[in-house]
């Protein structure tokens, strides 16, 4: 996504400026050229030569530099920018930018450039909640600066609150979302993920070895093309991804919850989840006791949360998963039909190098029309950018006929 993208980093005075180290790493390691701008305040609390080694290109702190202003610097700077980020961004920058204040290197490059600009503030609490700081930020949403909100946490500052710098993953992911195609915006999606767990008592258990990868792939992708995304997850142990509602579920019942009280608001469902089809018919109160040789649970079959979403008379844009480990085509195409879903992919989980609890997976798409695609192995990252580009161009089409 970012690879070779030309990005400016602007970096202003700040406690968390050492972040921006850790984000330029990220940037970097996706592979992209990043160009960083220096205020004179950001100086103090970290050198430039830090950011000059590990971005590979001379940082930027002087707007009266001779030697780059022989080409005029600030404005071929801004020209070649794909992604401009101010991370930490102070109060006084954002003030200066809403202001149309230009008098450094930062401030009149931000104004020069065309590139979308990611704006990431950190502060003091009172400071972030100060309505004059306020009007600043929507001043400049107006404009279309885009924002990564602060987290609340403890500032350095002694206070308590929000102002703390957003993390560098979040940063980064904002950043690649900013500069990805916005194909599904309008779009709200929803999306299933990880195993569930069906209890059997208070300290076991019945569930499988789904990691929850294909699904927070899904969800990352979805969000960075502009897609509001809610990702309703069994336990797993992966981050939130940025900039998605995450719900938690635990067992099929609560992900059938979960999921029916939201679908009314989705343009799509894709269900990734492992669903476990039966739980134990009693959960026992009690840790059961080892006693006699052998022990008999009595099953019974948990909701199926695909064929209720199936049976809406409304229904969003359905896509299925099937994880199989024999007659994929034969099992898939039935999925299909009886759970009323638009689209199944299947995966063939009796591969080790694919299905569960992997990071990569290989796919075959069934439709309803009798079309059938395959995908060869890739990462479920790869998997879930074209299961996306599927799928948006089905629900235009069905939007246009
Ligand atoms: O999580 P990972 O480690 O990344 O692994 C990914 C995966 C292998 C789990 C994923 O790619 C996958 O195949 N998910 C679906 C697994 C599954 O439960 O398949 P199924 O054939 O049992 O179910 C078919 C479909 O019905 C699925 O969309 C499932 O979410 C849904 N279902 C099943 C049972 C149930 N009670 N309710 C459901 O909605």
């Amino acid at each position: 996504m970012l690879k070779n993208k030309q990005i400016i980093l602007g970096v202003t005075a700040g406690i968390a400026s050492y972040k921006a180290v850790e984000l330029l790493r990220l940037l970097t390691k996706a592979g992209a050229d990043v160009h960083v701008i220096m205020t004179r305040s950001a100086q103090e609390f970290i050198a430039p030569l830090t950011f000059q080694t590990l971005s590979a290109n001379p940082v930027h702190t002087e707007l009266f530099n001779l030697i780059a202003e022989r080409e005029i610097g600030h404005i071929t700077l801004a020209d070649r920018a794909d992604l401009f980020i101010i991370a930490p961004a102070t109060a006084n920058v954002i003030g200066k930018i809403a202001a149309g204040i230009a008098d450094d290197m930062l401030t009149t490059t931000v104004m020069a450039t065309k590139a979308p600009v990611l704006i990431a503030p950190a502060m003091n609490v009172n400071m972030y909640t100060n309505p004059i700081y306020r009007d600043n930020e929507e001043r400049l949403r107006g404009y279309g600066y885009l924002f990564v909100p602060p987290e609340k946490g403890a500032l350095a500052c002694g206070w308590e609150g929000e102002g703390k710098l957003a993390s560098p993953e979040s940063i980064f992911e904002a950043a690649v979302a900013a500069i990805s195609p916005r194909d599904l915006r309008g779009q709200t999606i929803l999306i299933t993920a990880g195993p569930t767990r069906e209890e059997i008592d208070p300290v076991r258990f019945i569930s499988n070895h789904s990691s929850g990868k294909m699904g927070y792939a899904l969800a990352k992708a979805a969000q960075r093309r502009g897609a509001q995304v809610i990702l309703v997850s069994g336990p797993v142990n992966l981050p939130a991804p940025y900039g998605v509602e995450l719900v938690r579920a635990e067992s099929a019942r609560e992900m059938q919850a979960a999921v029916m009280e939201r679908s009314g608001h989705c343009t799509i469902i894709i269900k990734a989840a492992a669903v476990a089809d039966y739980c134990p018919a009693v959960r026992s109160g009690l840790k059961i006791k080892k006693q006699s040789a052998e022990l008999s649970l009595q099953l019974v079959k948990t909701p199926d949360i695909l064929a209720g979403l199936g049976a809406l008379e409304k229904r969003p844009f359905l896509v299925g998963f099937a994880a199989e480990t024999g007659n994929l085509d034969e099992f898939a195409t039935r999925k299909l039909k009886e759970k009323n879903a638009d689209l199944i992919v299947a995966n063939d989980v009796s591969q080790p190098d694919a299905g569960f609890n992997v990071d990569n997976n290989r796919a075959r798409l069934f439709f309803r029309d009798g079309r059938i695609l395959e995908y060869p192995l890739m990462s479920k990252d790869a998997l879930a950018g074209l299961l996306l580009d599927v799928i948006g161009s089905e629900v235009t089409a069905r939007l246009s006929s």
